[in-house]
């Protein structure tokens, strides 16, 4: 069986400490798409460490953590995860495994990502620029080179036929850095790359659940950051929802069980796009400083807002949630009040669903008003023990979600866990 753990909003909800908290329950732990992008961070003891391709199960003993195909593999970065990671003394090699049709970012679909935020009079996404929109063009263009192409005597030649054609597209976007570092860089890499254990992920992980165990699939970026289903076109380059686990690992939809939604007690997004509950007054500089709300991967200050009941509700919606653990309930400790969206004003009229193209709305968000705590929860170990309008504020999201909040992290702590 199979069990998703997923971001419902634009990223960063704190899915890395949540994987890491339920890896001991599982035998197996997978990324399915997205890549470096992603940054997800955990702490070992009181040692903070960001993954960003290496699945969130690495640090348990025993654990089989798989690069699944789904997701777009930097070989440099991973070299450099690996040596954080080894440094706990962990034997990463012995329990990675990384599936041969993972795709590989190449030196050249990072310069891409870079001169197509740069052009002049383009809408800018905002992207990490790690490369991952133009990875994901090759593939579906029919053109990337994949993990397993690494074990083929013509990878080189390979390589350099695709360097041309992203050679003469950087041209015209008239991107004339030199990246023949990068690419010495990448070619030291790939030979690390190479020393893993390359698999067929898909009769990997299907021989894995036949023998009867547990898997968990570690969803990266956030469900209003889907391709699809996202703030198009202000979204991440894959499918991040749980129909993403399907085509990221090769497993049919009967095996997932659990779809664990991860979210935020409020919001942020990282990057532009719209984002109809973002505050620009002293609320949003509060959360973003009692939330030390800074990319993990890029720095870059986050947006922050209050929750968005509607847009939770399309993520319970498209990824079949059936339960939700709660993050950063604590941030919200000092507030003497605080808000929820609960609808959408469009033109005058009221909804409580995602339009089409968001970003060519005038969206205002209607609010539930809570009144604060006050309290510090951090050292809080029972649900129990929880302040009654902290609850009340939990019951309303419930009832208004349809979904039950399982869990609530009152901390960044793998001790920060309280279950509802
Ligand atoms: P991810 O991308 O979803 O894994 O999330 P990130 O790691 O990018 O961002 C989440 C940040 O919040 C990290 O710095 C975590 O250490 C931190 N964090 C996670 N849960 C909690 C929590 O309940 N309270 C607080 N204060 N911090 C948390
Ligand atoms: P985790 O897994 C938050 C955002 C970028 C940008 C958009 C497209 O840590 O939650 P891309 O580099 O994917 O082409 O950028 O998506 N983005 C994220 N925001 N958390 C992430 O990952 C993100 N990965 C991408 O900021 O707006
Ligand atoms: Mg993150």
């Amino acid at each position: 069986m199979v069990d998703v753990i997923l971001g419902m909003q634009w990223g960063d909800e704190g899915k890395g400490k949540i994987v890491d908290f339920f890896a001991k329950d599982y035998q197996l732990v997978a990324r399915f798409q997205g890549g470096p992008n992603a940054g997800h961070t955990l702490y070992i003891g009181d040692k903070k460490v960001v993954l960003h391709q290496i699945p969130s199960g690495i640090f348990h003993e025993n654990k089989i953590n798989l690069i699944g195909n789904g997701v777009v593999l930097d070989a440099i970065t991973l070299q450099k995860e690996c040596a954080a990671v080894g440094s706990f003394g962990i034997d990463y090699k012995k329990n990675l495994f990384i599936s041969d049709r993972t795709h590989l970012i190449l030196p050249t679909h990072r310069a891409l990502d870079k001169a197509s935020e740069l052009t002049k009079g383009k809408e800018k996404i905002g992207s990490t620029l790690k490369g991952i929109g133009p990875t994901y063009m090759d593939k579906t263009g029919r053109n990337g080179l994949r993990v397993g192409d690494l074990l083929d005597k013509n990878f080189t030649t390979q390589y350099i036929k695709l360097r041309l054609k992203h050679q003469r597209l950087l041209d015209s976007l008239n991107f004339n850095e030199d990246i023949s570092a990068w690419e010495e860089e990448f070619f030291d890499a790939l030979e690390f790359l190479r020393s893993f254990k390359i698999v067929n992920g898909e009769y990997f992980i299907n021989e894995k659940i036949a023998e009867g165990k547990k898997v968990l699939a570690e969803g990266a970026q956030g469900s209003m950051l889907d391709v699809d289903f996202g703030t198009f076109p202000f979204v991440t380059s894959s499918n991040t929802i749980s129909a993403g686990v399907c085509t990221g690992l090769g497993i049919a939809p009967q095996k997932i069980n659990e779809v664990i939604g991860i979210t935020k007690a409020y919001c942020t997004r990282v990057g532009e796009g719209p984002f109809p509950t973002e505050l620009l007054d002293e609320n949003g500089n509060y959360l973003r400083n009692a939330g030390n709300e800074f990319g993990s991967t890029t720095g870059r200050p986050r947006r922050c807002g209050w929750m968005d009941l509607v847009a939770l509700k399309f993520a319970c919606m498209i990824n079949g949630v059936t339960q939700i653990v709660m993050t950063k309930a604590d941030i919200l400790d000092g507030l003497d009040e605080l808000k929820v969206c609960k609808s959408y004003s469009i033109n005058g009229e009221e909804t409580q669903k995602i339009p089409f193209q968001m970003n060519r709305l005038e969206i205002n968000a209607l609010y539930q008003t809570f009144e604060g705590w006050k309290t510090d929860i951090t050292q809080i170990h029972q649900y129990n023990a929880i302040p009654q309008t902290m609850k009340k504020y939990v019951d309303y999201l419930c009832q208004y979600l349809g979904v039950p909040i399982k869990y609530i992290s009152n901390g960044p702590g793998r001790d920060q866990l309280l279950a509802v």
